[in-house]
């Protein structure tokens, strides 16, 4: 990376900010930004298409540059050297005759893993690795999550009061967070590719967890609709029973009962069954199986939205990657119910301590996001 210089690195930043815009459209592909410079000092970027056919980022930056000679290209990512569903990328940047290659981050799909770096040095081209790579990580976290585990990456969301509790004494909690918190909400909603919901919020508050306020960039499809209903007790009725909103898969057990599976295929939805885990904290459909289910059908990003029994499942688990909380103006006492469903840490030094990411202001509420420490992943 000693060689890249700082027009170099300003050059993979417009292929981060490239990246950005098109991260609702392009999943199960990793959303990627590419970056061009003409020998005239032209900067054109491109980014990742709609998948299947869409042109991948490095393809789209040299098409968007028409016919000037290229001096360098900036991708966040490897290009691919293989045949998927678009030829390789390196075929199209050895063709381009560009001398010069930087790339942010190698890419762990098992498909590229270094070979699209090789060929390309083997065609003579001068690249390096990392820059911005810290930015690319993050923006590609939920990618690189679900290529190296085959799990969905999990963010559980969570709107709690400033003490803590995520439904009033009755069970009520709408709304705890104020307007630009819940539409930020769906911000996060419109960045993933399934919203999963544990059987009592699904009860409690029938929830339609579709994509209905969010600014950015448009979304490709409606997140899939996942309820995790280990014991069959949501009635196929409300509004994840209307599949004419979002299609809904429905995650549960041979604890259902016989015509609960017909009730629900019968609303649109699939039903699929895993496998029933008890353990000492709690019991209820397979998590790991449920986010492999989800990863191997291409969701990259898989948003919890409660309740605090699943949270606390999900974190007691090791399977929640990312905590985003919306702090709240107000106290709902200690009767309230708990946002995370934990037993207590005997004692400080065996807290876990998340790492911090970001912090925004939403009105009189606060969004906070966390990444898991290492040790928990
Ligand atoms: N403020 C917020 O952000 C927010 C968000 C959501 C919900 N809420 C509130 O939270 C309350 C509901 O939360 P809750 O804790 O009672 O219920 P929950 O976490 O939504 O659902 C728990 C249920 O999900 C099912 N489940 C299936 N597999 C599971 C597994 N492996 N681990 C954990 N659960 C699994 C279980 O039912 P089976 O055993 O029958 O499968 C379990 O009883 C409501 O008052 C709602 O308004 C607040």
């Amino acid at each position: 990376m000693s060689g890249v210089t700082a027009a170099e690195r300003s050059l993979m930043r417009v292929a981060v900010d490239a990246a950005t815009e098109a991260r609702r459209r392009v999943a199960p592909w990793p959303h990627v930004g590419a970056a061009v410079l003409t020998d005239d000092g032209t900067v054109v970027a491109g980014a990742t298409g709609s998948f299947p056919t869409g042109p991948h980022a490095e393809v789209d930056a040299i098409a968007n540059a028409g016919a000037a000679r290229l001096a360098a290209l900036a991708t966040t990512l490897e290009p691919c050297d293989h045949h998927g569903n678009t030829p390789p990328c390196t075929d199209a940047i050895i063709a381009a005759g560009i001398p010069r290659v930087l790339v942010g981050i190698e890419d762990p799909d098992p498909k590229v893993a270094g070979r699209g770096i090789a060929r390309l040095r083997a065609a003579g081209i001068q690249v390096d690795i990392g820059a911005e790579a810290a930015a690319v990580e993050r923006q590609l976290a939920a990618y690189l999550h679900q290529r190296r585990t085959g799990r969905a990456y999990c963010v559980v969301k969570v709107a709690t009061s400033l003490d803590g509790r995520i439904a009033a004494a009755d069970g009520t909690s709408r709304w705890i967070s104020g307007a630009e918190a819940r539409r930020d909400a769906h911000e996060l909603r419109a960045d993933s590719q399934a919203i999963i919901v544990g059987a009592g919020t699904a009860r409690a508050d029938d929830p339609a967890l579709t994509v209905r306020d969010a600014g950015g960039p448009p979304i490709g499809a409606q997140p899939l609709r996942v309820l995790l209903d280990g014991r069959g007790r949501v009635p196929a009725t409300g509004a994840l029973a209307d599949t004419s909103l979002a299609p809904t898969l429905v995650v549960t057990t041979d604890r259902a009962p016989r015509d609960y599976r017909a009730a629900w295929q019968a609303s649109g939805a699939e039903v699929v069954e895993v496998g029933f885990v008890v353990d000492a904290a709690g019991s209820g459909v397979d998590l790991a199986a449920t986010l492999e289910l989800l990863g191997a059908r291409g969701v990259l990003q898989a948003m919890v939205e409660g309740g605090a029994y699943l949270h606390g499942a999900l974190l007691r688990a090791g399977l929640a990657d990312r905590i985003v909380a919306y702090v709240a103006n107000t106290l709902l006492g200690s009767d309230g119910l708990a946002g995370y469903g934990l037993g207590g840490v005997a004692t400080i030094a065996d807290a876990p301590r998340w790492r911090l990411v970001d912090v925004a202001r939403c009105g009189d509420d606060v969004r906070l996001d966390y990444v898991a420490p290492p040790k928990e992943r």
